[in-house]
């Protein structure tokens, strides 16, 4: 039996996983979500479902991860034989490999935006950036071989394996994007737009934080931390005896938030320098918006505007690469250990079998946008099935698993490596995964629903 995999250090296990739950979520989601649901107030309530919601549901996946030493099914498999339970690791599996079909899509767009900003495509004031992009993901040849560049990349790292695949490269990547965001941070508050900016983030206007917003919030967290994917309860089975589960979960936690609200930052001084761009544009801010703010804001100085605008997409890029990787992982390891194939193997036939999902993804916005099911092109559906309907449930089955079927003394252990480190907050912690994250998230899901219908 081949020795089971292992991250090299504690400091790496923090950045894959930290690397994991940062993506698109952060840069092109968070504004977003920001932007359509009222700026200060929606952080606020975002922050506290992170805290009640994301931290306990992580430490879960981490217990369940570090426990059995196994991918996501076989870790249900271990933990409860023969019973249902195992259909949460089928379900976190599938799930990722239906997310990492469109997720390459739109990084994709990122790889194809960094390669614009460079060639100067994204600096010319006549340009329509609406059609630009429509042009752009209408195109099958081009859309779809910017997908496959991005797939070839994620899986050249998932090939080379934990150590040095995914740990060496997210221990390069992740500070790199830290060096980046905090740089056109600095950017950002030489913008007009930074008093605006600044106040659309700081100043909190409770009166437009309705129902809706905070199931937003809470979505947001869930999505964000990429929870219920087995994403992390894969990569925790990578950690060593002497890995702390909490303080790992509140470290990823926080450079998640930070990288989310520090891409509000960034993109709202810039979104506010320029009048008649408003803050709630949707899906289309950072991809039709964002090069026309780039190309006004820097007109005077533009070589500052193309490398605002080139390290803005690196970032995404950079962001979506540790991401991809990780749900890239969750379905390579369970090929890898349950079907008895050696890890490239395993990853070729994940990338190859992702990559044909991911046309057919890529291809919703040009040649298929006819196939429509619910009304939703293929690249939506996938989207919103499992992040609306897929992954709430999984959310919940975990925080039942590991609050209610579990043995509280095996959770115990796990959290406090084995009575060493102090087990002070497990009473809060397991009132949290008991009640709290059931019950939140099951309101989300329930609101998706509705939402959808
Ligand atoms: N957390 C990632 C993001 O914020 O973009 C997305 C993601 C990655 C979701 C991995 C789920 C996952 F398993």
């Amino acid at each position: 039996m081949e020795k089971h995999a292992n991250f090299g250090s504690r400091m790496g296990a923090i950045f894959a996983a930290a690397g994991s739950a940062v993506g698109l979520g952060n840069v092109w989601r968070f504004p977003m979500e920001v932007g359509n649901n009222g700026g200060a107030a929606f952080i606020l309530v975002y922050l506290l479902c992170i805290v009640l919601m994301g931290l306990p549901i992580m430490i879960s996946e981490f217990v369940i991860g570090r426990h059995t030493q196994s991918n996501m099914i076989e870790a249900f498999r271990k933990l409860a034989p023969g019973k249902w339970w195992r259909f949460i690791g089928i379900l976190g599996i599938f799930v990722a490999f239906i997310i990492l079909s469109y997720y390459i899509v739109v990084s994709g767009w990122t790889l194809y935006y960094t390669y614009s900003s460079f060639s100067g495509m994204l600096m010319d004031n006549d340009t329509d950036y609406g059609a630009f992009f429509g042009n752009f993901v209408a195109n099958p040849w081009l859309s779809v071989l910017f997908a496959a560049i991005f797939m070839l990349l994620t899986h050249i790292v998932i090939a080379r394996g934990v150590q040095s695949g995914i740990e060496k490269c997210s221990k390069v990547m992740m500070p790199m994007l830290l060096l980046i965001i905090g740089l056109l941070v600095l950017c950002a508050f030489s913008m007009p737009g930074i008093d605006e900016g600044l106040r659309f983030l700081l100043k909190p206007d409770f009166s437009k934080l309705t129902v809706s917003a905070v199931l937003s919030a809470m979505g947001q967290a869930f999505y964000s931390l990429s929870l219920a994917m087995g994403c992390l309860c894969t990569y925790a089975s990578y950690f060593g005896p002497k890995t702390r589960l909490m303080s790992s979960a509140v470290s990823v936690a926080a450079i998640d938030t930070f990288v989310a609200v520090l891409s509000g930052f960034i993109v709202f001084p810039a979104v506010f320098s320029v009048p008649g761009v408003e803050a709630n544009a949707g899906p289309g801010l950072v991809f039709q918006t964002l090069p026309y703010v780039f190309n006004m804001a820097f007109d005077s100085v533009p070589w500052l505007g193309y490398l605002f605008s080139g390290m803005f997409y690196i970032l995404l890029f950079l962001a979506a690469l540790t991401s991809a990787i990780s749900l890239h992982e969750s379905v390579t390891a369970y090929v890898h250990e349950n079907w008895h194939m050696p890890r490239k193997k395993a990853a070729t036939l994940v990338s190859v079998a992702t990559m044909s999902f991911g046309v057919v993804c890529c291809l919703s916005f040009g040649v298929l946008s006819g196939w429509t099911i619910f009304g939703m092109n293929i690249f939506d559906l996938f989207d919103s099935v499992s992040s609306k309907i897929l992954l709430p449930i999984g959310g919940v089955l975990i925080a039942l698993f590991v609050g209610w079927y579990l043995d509280r003394k095996l959770v115990y252990m796990e959290v406090t490596n084995n009575g060493t480190l102090s087990g002070r907050f497990f009473g809060v912690l397991l009132f949290l995964i008991r009640w709290v994250a059931p019950i939140a998230i099951t309101s989300m899901f329930v609101k998706g629903l509705l939402d959808m219908l």
